[in-house]
């Protein structure tokens, strides 16, 4: 019974540098699902590039960000989750962490501005797990980069290997529209497409009169030409290979003009992965399995300061999530049961009776949580795959209110186990460290920290480059944890951090101390404690 669930899920993530068009295209993908009716009823989530100090417009994005965290809808008989992914920088780790909850991802790329910062950063995060990737080239309606270069430099900046899919006639004003190479046929371009419209037109015989008397003589010739080096140099997709993350079919459109997004979406949901399964430090656990099991990938805080709740987000990995059902919350050792768990169909926040394997259940939470924690019906184990990486900004914690000490340490403890930012405590000392991705950051912590805990602090820049997890012979370690003194921290689970001053000083201690071993996520704990 659990296989046919699987079967009919689908759960990925859009992801692209900001202003690339991933809310248009969540939006058109939503259009298509039925789960909106009209374009526009998707607001866009992304904090606002402009958006630098303005604490009330980033909590009031954060809490749109909230509602449309996951969108759920069916197409073809598929239920299909859709994690959002913060578009801000400052807000990369959530993003990073959210990839750790999908089971694939369909990357946006502008034919304009090709490979750009956070889209290397962010294909990066997926190598890491393999995650199968679908390329969606954007903005074809301007005169973008040639499609070959694209498709060049893609592969040679994000080293990924590419196999198109649709290949584009023209662009900007003259863009006529993209051939399928996969059906053979012909899909014309017309400005604000609506989303029933099917304008393919299949080719037969891509030598024959039809395509010229569509596209004129000159395109025509030009597309023969591209195909028959496009199908020499690809020929058919490996399925296969794009599961494995090795190679990525790529399509081309215009999301704002709701075209070529059907195409995308029809194979998507044919090859997609079901939902995987997910390694454990004890295991690796199959989603067919019959017991329960899921993490919580993302924490979000109540926006109302005068309900402290948050709600967690779960994966289900396997078996079947029960409300009123007694869970084991592994790391507290602890029964917990929830009963208002809800789901995220079509925006609107449903209770849920069950769950099935990627599927991502809301559940209020009352401070139990802490991104990673791992539910299961009895047996121990933790899921991985969730690490952590260094902050690229530190700042020490300054306590302006001594009366409110308790409630700030509660406040940090709190708002670091959300994972807004990472608290970095002195080795042995008292010293409190938060490191962050972006500035924006700092300023959530001091707004919420005064606002939710009444607690006021500063923030004392420091000039670290990268928080290193070190590991290696005790000797070794107990020796350059006393040397090293100054720069050596404790992150929230007591592991060791050195927090290196430039990328000089980390290649000097790394020469001179080659027993010890420095990690730039966390994620090696796992092997530590096994
Ligand atoms: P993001 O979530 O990746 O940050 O991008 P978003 O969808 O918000 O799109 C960024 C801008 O690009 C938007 O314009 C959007 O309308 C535009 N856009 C998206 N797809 C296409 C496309 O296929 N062709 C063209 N020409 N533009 C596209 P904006 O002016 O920033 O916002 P808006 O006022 O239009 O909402």
């Amino acid at each position: 019974m659990n296989e046919k669930e699987i079967a009919a899920r689908r759960t990925f993530a859009i992801i692209s540098h900001p202003d690339a068009g991933k809310t248009t295209l969540t939006e058109k993908l939503l259009l298509f699902g039925g789960a909106i009716q009209v374009a526009g009823a998707v607001k866009s989530n992304k904090i606002k590039k402009h958006a630098t100090s303005d604490f009330m417009e980033i909590e009031r994005q954060r809490g749109i960000s909230v509602a449309t965290s996951v969108m759920s809808f069916a197409y073809d008989d598929i239920l299909i989750n859709l994690l959002d992914t913060p578009g801000h920088k400052d807000f990369a780790e959530d993003t990073y962490r959210t990839l750790t909850a999908v089971d694939s991802v369909i990357l946006v790329v502008d034919s304009v501005n090709g490979v750009e910062d956070q889209t290397r950063k962010l294909v990066e995060v997926c190598r890491m797990r393999d995650t199968p990737i679908i390329v969606f080239v954007n903005k074809l309606d301007r005169d973008g980069k040639m499609p070959f270069d694209l498709l060049d430099e893609i592969e040679k900046e994000l080293k990924l290997s590419l196999h198109p899919l649709s290949w584009p006639i023209n662009m900007g004003k003259e863009f006529k529209g993209v051939y399928n190479l996969y059906d053979s046929s012909l899909n014309l371009f017309t400005a604000n497409q609506k989303s029933t419209e099917d304008n393919t037109i299949p080719i037969a015989d891509i030598d024959g009169p039809l395509l010229a008397e569509r596209v004129g003589e000159r395109d025509a010739n030009q597309l023969r030409e591209d195909v028959e080096l496009l199908q020499g140099v690809y020929g058919e997709l490996d399925v296969d290979a794009y599961l494995s993350g090795a190679v990525c079919p790529v399509f081309f459109g215009s999301a704002v003009n709701n075209f070529g997004v059907k195409e995308l979406l029809d194979t998507f949901i044919r090859i997609a992965p079901t939902p995987q399964g997910r390694d454990t430090d004890k295991r690796h656990v199959e989603p067919t399995e019959p017991k329960f099991t899921g993490f919580i990938f993302k924490i979000h805080a109540n926006l109302d300061p005068r309900h402290r709740d948050r709600i967690a987000f779960l994966r289900v990995c396997s078996g079947r999530f029960a409300r009123n059902t007694y869970y084991k919350h592994t790391r507290l050792s602890k029964d917990v049961r929830f009963s208002n768990p809800y789901s995220f169909m079509a925006r609107e926040k449903d209770v849920i009776e069950e769950a099935y394997p990627g599927d991502v259940v809301g559940l209020f939470d009352t401070g139990n949580f802490k991104i990673g924690d791992t539910l299961t019906e009895g047996e121990v184990m933790q899921f991985t795959g969730i690490p952590v990486f260094s902050p690229e900004i530190f700042k020490e914690l300054v306590n302006k209110d001594p009366m409110k000490t308790k409630q700030l340490e509660k406040g940090v403890q709190q708002l670091t186990d959300e994972g807004v930012a990472q608290l970095f405590t002195q080795h042995g000392g008292n010293r409190k460290i938060i490191g962050c991705v972006g500035e924006l950051q700092f300023e959530v912590i001091q707004y919420r920290l005064l606002q939710e805990y009444g607690a006021s602090c500063a923030f004392q820049p420091l000039s670290f480059y990268k928080a290193c997890w070190i590991t290696g012979e005790k000797k070794a370690v107990e020796d350059f944890v006393r040397f090293k003194q100054n720069n050596i921290m404790e992150d929230k689970d007591g592991n060791l951090v050195y927090l290196a001053q430039s990328e000089w000083f980390l290649n000097t201690e790394r020469q001179n101390n080659p027993d010890i071993e420095f990690h730039f996520t966390s994620e090696f704990k796992t092997a530590m404690t096994q």
